[in-house]
């Protein structure tokens, strides 16, 4: 299994870079319909033409991982309709759209409790996973009936189950393998749309460290250069994870001692 860091709080990432990672709540959907007299179910349709953009964007813009809030667990408290809209958008989508992924060397990724959606979406996510598992372009996670407290509850009972004798003394990287995200860097920067300032219960454990950007245009306007805006306010963020301002010029300079050779120097 490939090893990435336990915690982006170890290796400080280049800030001057695209972000390797960047987590979306997709928010304002209704809103933005509504403002067109429209049924709040059109623009659920247009949220997802607005996620075909995204995708293609952060794969020119080489993006490693790229994961998106689609439903959380607190979403099936919406009236039935709505609900059951999103169920047959979301299969219509991947019906849709696997097959132009795969062409484009993306691997998608769902997370979430999947046991409550019906066997025709179980089996739909299941063939997009198989059919991309070993692209290597972009990594698209769908969260899908996910919410952060299930993924740290799941994660916590499933580790106990493996290894008992953990239940007192298990460490932060005893829980890593089993958390949903265990195969990706932590994100480097969340973007929520929609004007809403809160979490909503997204990836509660990787973010911990992730840089916030909140913008109030609706998901199904944002666009390539509301993305570029979200990235240009990411690269003028001084990242310290509890260091002081002074300690990263000076770590800058002794990075080899603190964190080990930079990647890429290798060889210097
Ligand atoms: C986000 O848009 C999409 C989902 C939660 C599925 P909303 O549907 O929450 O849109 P607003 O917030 O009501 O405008
Ligand atoms: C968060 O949006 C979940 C998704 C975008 C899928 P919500 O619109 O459901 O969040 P709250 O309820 O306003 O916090
Ligand atoms: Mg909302």
């Amino acid at each position: 299994m490939t090893r990435f860091p336990p915690s982006s709080t170890r290796i400080i990432p280049d800030i001057a870079c695209v972000p390797r990672h960047i987590a979306i709540i997709m928010d304002g959907n209704g809103r933005w319909a509504k403002q067109r007299f429209m049924p709040r179910v059109m623009g659920h349709q247009r949220g997802v033409e607005t996620l075909r953009d995204v995708v293609k964007a952060c794969r020119e813009l080489n993006v490693e991982y790229l994961t998106v809030f689609a439903f959380s667990s607190e979403n099936w408290r919406r009236p039935a309709d709505e609900v059951s809209f999103l169920m047959s958008l979301f299969l219509k989508m991947l019906e849709r759209e696997v097959v132009k992924l795969h062409e484009n060397n993306i691997r998608l990724k769902i997370i979430g409790d999947r046991s409550r959606f019906d066997d025709k979406l179980k089996k739909s996510m299941q063939e997009g996973e198989q059919l991309t598992a070993n692209n290597t372009a972009l990594t698209l996670t769908i969260a899908a009936n996910y919410g952060g407290r299930w993924d740290v509850m799941y994660a916590v009972k499933a580790m106990l189950n493996d290894h008992p004798h953990l239940a007192q003394t298990f460490t932060e990287e005893d829980l890593q393998p089993y958390l949903s995200m265990s195969d990706a860097p932590e994100p480097d920067l969340f973007i929520r749309t929609g004007g809403e300032q809160r979490i909503s219960n997204f990836m509660l454990w990787q973010l911990a460290y992730t840089e916030l950007y909140f913008t109030d245009t609706l998901w199904p306007s944002f666009d390539r250069k509301e993305l570029d805006k979200a990235i240009a306010s990411y690269q003028k963020r001084e990242r310290r994870f509890g260091r002081t301002s002074e300690q990263l010029t000076r770590e800058q300079l002794t990075s080899e001692q603190l964190f080990g050779q930079p990647e890429g120097e290798q060889n210097a």
